[in-house]
C-alpha cells in the first residue's frame, strides 16, 4: 500500500520540528533551495525512523514548485503540506524577500490546493512581523488575499518606492501569507482540506541567529527580553501548535493564523515594547 505523502518545503529547524510530530508512517519529501540542507535533514530524520526523500526546490520559482509537487505525487497522494521555507530581513534583498516569502508561498498554497487529498491539511509559517505593522486598508488586504499569483508582485503597494526596507518587505510578505491562507482555505475546503498559518515570534534557528547578528540584533534581543515570556521560543513550541492544527483535533480550524510569539505582539501594542516607550 502506498503511504500518504507530506510535502515539506524548507529544511530548517521549524520545518523539521513539525515534520517529526506528524511524519510517522508517511512518505516525506523535503525540498530546499540548498540541496545540502534537505539532504542533511533527511539523513537525521531517516536515522530516527522516518521515511524522507530530499529534493532541490526553489520557493521563488513556479516551475521548481511544480516539479516538487510532481516528485511528491510519484510516491502517493499528497495529504499534508508543511511550508517552512523562507528568508529573513537580514538574509536577503527586498526583491528576494518578496519573491520567496510572498510570491512563492502564494504559488505553493495554490498549486498544492489543486491536488491535496480529501481530508488533507497544510500549515505555512508566517511571522509575528505580519502583525507588527500598521493596519492595511480592507482593500489592500483583499488585494494581498485575492490577486492572481502572477500579478501579485506588480501590486502598487509592493513597488520599490512603497517598500521602505527589507523589514518592511518581510512584514508585507508575512501579512500576505495570512491573507492568502484565508483565500486558499475556501478553495482547499472544496476538496475537504484545511490550510492555516502560524506566526512565530523569535524562535532560535539559524535564520533568527542571522537576525541577532544583523543590523537589528539589539532590537530583536530587546524584543524577546521584554516580551511577557521573557525569552525566545523553540521550534518545538511552534510544532506544538502545528500538531494541533494538523490533527483531527484541529478539524474545525481552517483559514486562520496563530500567533505563537511569547506575547511580543501584545507588548508591542499595549506594553513595554510599544515603539513610543
Ligand atoms: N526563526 C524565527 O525567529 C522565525 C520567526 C518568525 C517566522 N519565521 C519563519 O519560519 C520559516 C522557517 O524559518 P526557520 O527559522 O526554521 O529558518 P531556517 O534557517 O532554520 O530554515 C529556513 C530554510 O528555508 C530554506 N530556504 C530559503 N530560501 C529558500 C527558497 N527560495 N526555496 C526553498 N527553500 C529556501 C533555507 O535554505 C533553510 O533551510 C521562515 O519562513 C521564517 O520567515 C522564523
Amino acid at each position: 500500500m502506498k503511504k500518504d505523502v507530506i510535502l515539506w518545503a524548507g529544511a530548517g529547524q521549524i520545518g523539521m520540528a513539525i515534520a517529526r510530530r506528524i511524519g510517522t508512517g508517511k512518505k516525506i519529501v523535503v525540498g530546499d533551495k540548498k540541496l545540502e540542507n534537505a539532504e542533511s535533514t533527511a539523513k537525521i530524520m531517516n536515522e530516527a525512523g522516518f521515511d524522507v526523500v530530499p529534493a532541490q526546490m526553489d520557493l521563488s520559482d513556479k516551475t521548481s514548485i511544480l516539479d516538487f509537487i510532481k516528485t511528491g505525487q510519484t510516491y502517493g497522494e499528497v495529504a499534508m503540506l508543511i511550508n517552512a521555507a523562507g528568508v529573513s530581513p537580514s538574509q536577503a534583498s527586498v526583491e528576494t524577500i518578496l519573491k520567496v516569502d510572498l510570491y512563492g508561498t502564494a504559488v505553493l498554497l495554490e498549486e498544492v490546493g489543486k491536488i491535496i487529498k480529501e481530508g488533507g491539511v497544510g500549515v505555512t509559517i508566517s511571522s509575528q512581523s505580519g502583525h507588527r505593522m500598521p493596519q492595511l486598508t480592507a482593500a489592500e488586504d483583499e488585494l494581498l488575499a485575492c490577486t492572481p499569483v502572477e500579478e501579485l508582485l506588480s501590486l502598487e503597494i509592493l513597488q520599490p518606492e512603497n517598500i521602505k526596507d527589507t523589514l518592511h518587505a518581510y512584514q508585507m510578505a508575512k501579512r500576505c501569507n495570512e491573507k492568502r491562507v484565508m483565500y486558499e482555505a475556501v478553495k482547499w475546503g472544496e476538496r475537504g482540506a484545511r490550510i492555516n498559518s502560524i506566526s512565530p515570534g523569535i524562535i532560535v534557528t539559524p535564520l533568527a541567529i542571522d537576525e541577532f547578528n544583523g543590523v537589528r540584533g539589539e532590537f530583536y534581543k530587546n524584543m524577546f527580553a521584554k516580551c511577557p515570556a521573557g525569552r525566545p521560543g523553540t521550534a518545538d513550541e511552534v510544532a506544538n501548535v502545528a500538531e494541533l492544527l494538523m490533527s483531527e483535533k484541529g478539524a474545525f480550524i481552517t483559514g486562520t493564523d496563530f500567533l505563537c510569539d511569547g506575547g511580543a505582539t501584545a507588548s508591542y501594542f499595549y506594553g513595554s515594547l510599544r515603539p513610543d516607550k
